[in-house]
């Protein structure tokens, strides 16, 4: 049997129907930019998400970067985030010229934010909490902390749309919240995509500015901006997976059960997290005993699987050769690395394949 880890083929077979006429809209009415299909989006999702304000970008990439920088975070200042994101948390934070400072994990993969207050300096600006695999980090402590330091919260929600924290999504105990629609995301787009969610009207114009060379206007630049515009056609199709969007994480948690139920019995290590968080399982996340030989086993059986991520930040040629060698405190992150596994858990997947899964990790642990 053959288990993908993702099959972005059947999703497409399973909207085509609805796509293909909304695709041809857009592409008949020359609107490829600036269709209404695009406003339309963000209202729906800033009101999905109880949210003020909400707009479309590029990448979730330029959402962080765009949004630490409407913040007014700049060069000198300290941002606290956690070093087992992808690249792209940090690559934010250094783009805008501001410093990383990184803050161990907790047994959810999260940020563990009783830590987070022995790492405030004078300089740090800003908390960066990052929603792994679809789980979001303690925003109600989270946002005292900040309340008490005077600091900004920026989320990094990119794994985490349809995700909550007891009633509060991201972007309800933020200043802002910084979402992707790449393929791989449960909401996701036939290419790169992204989206900020904020409450503040001051900092969606700044977004919606430096998205669109600096304008106020037509031909007015008061200051040089970036292009970083969602496509028409993106999201058209981000429309449909939007209306599907439940059903796709229903579907997600299904599977989840199953493996829980199953690997439990086995004794294997399945995502740890509170009875606040609503997971909405981008990524099925377990942490396993030599994991490398397992990975290679699994993939001989037909299994595909991932690891998000092989390498710490904290250990990347990028950050490495920009930063003096520093010993940080993250032990738990160090130790995880080594253990976590993704296994499959998109929605065109079937509960056979689920417990073949299962039954091939019982054979090898
Ligand atoms: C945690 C995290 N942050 C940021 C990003 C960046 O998003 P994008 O790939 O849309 O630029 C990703 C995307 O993979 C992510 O997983």
């Amino acid at each position: 049997m053959k288990v993908p880890y993702v099959d972005l083929g059947s999703q497409w077979l399973s909207i085509k129907d609805r796509a293909l006429p909304k695709i041809s809209e857009v592409l008949e009415s020359g609107m490829y930019l600036e269709h209404p299909l695009i406003e339309s989006l963000e209202e729906r999702i800033a009101k999905r998400l109880g949210v003020k304000y909400a707009t479309t970008l590029n990448s979730g990439t330029d959402a962080l970067i765009f949004s630490l920088a409407a913040l007014g975070i700049t060069r000198g200042d300290e941002v606290i985030t956690v070093p087992n994101s992808y690249i792209a948390s940090v690559a934010a934070i250094e783009h805008i010229g501001a410093t990383a400072v990184f803050v161990d994990v907790g047994p959810d993969h999260l940020i563990n934010s009783d830590l987070i207050e022995e790492a405030i300096t004078l300089k740090t600006k800003a908390i960066m909490p990052v929603h792994l695999e679809g789980k979001m980090a303690d925003m109600v402590a989270i946002n005292r902390i900040a309340k008490k330091h005077g600091l900004l919260i920026i989320e990094d929600a990119a794994q985490a749309f349809g995700s909550k924290f007891l009633d509060h999504q991201p972007g309800n105990l933020s200043d802002i919240a910084c979402f992707s629609f790449h393929p791989l995301k449960n909401l996701n787009a036939a290419g790169d995509g992204g989206l900020v969610a904020t409450n503040n009207y001051d900092l969606i114009e700044k977004v919606n500015r430096i998205k669109n060379h600096g304008q106020t206007s037509r031909n007015i630049s008061p200051n040089f901006g970036f292009v970083s515009r969602l496509d028409s056609i993106q999201a058209a199709i981000l429309s449909i997976k939007l209306d599907d969007l439940d059903s796709t994480i229903q579907r997600r948690r299904l599977f989840a059960k199953q493996y829980e139920e199953n690997l439990v019995k086995h004794k294997i290590q399945t995502p740890v997290f509170s009875s606040e968080i609503f997971h909405s399982y981008h990524l099925y996340v377990i942490e396993i005993d030599n994991r490398d030989q397992v990975q290679v086993a699994l993939s001989n059986a037909g299994i595909e699987t991932k690891v998000h991520y092989p390498t710490l930040i904290t250990d990347q040629v990028a950050y490495t050769s920009r930063h003096p060698i520093k010993n940080w405190n993250i032990p738990i992150a160090k130790k995880q690395r080594e253990k976590i596994l993704s296994l499959p858990i998109h929605q065109n997947l079937s509960s056979e394949q689920i417990d073949y899964v299962c039954n091939k990790l019982r054979e090898l642990t």
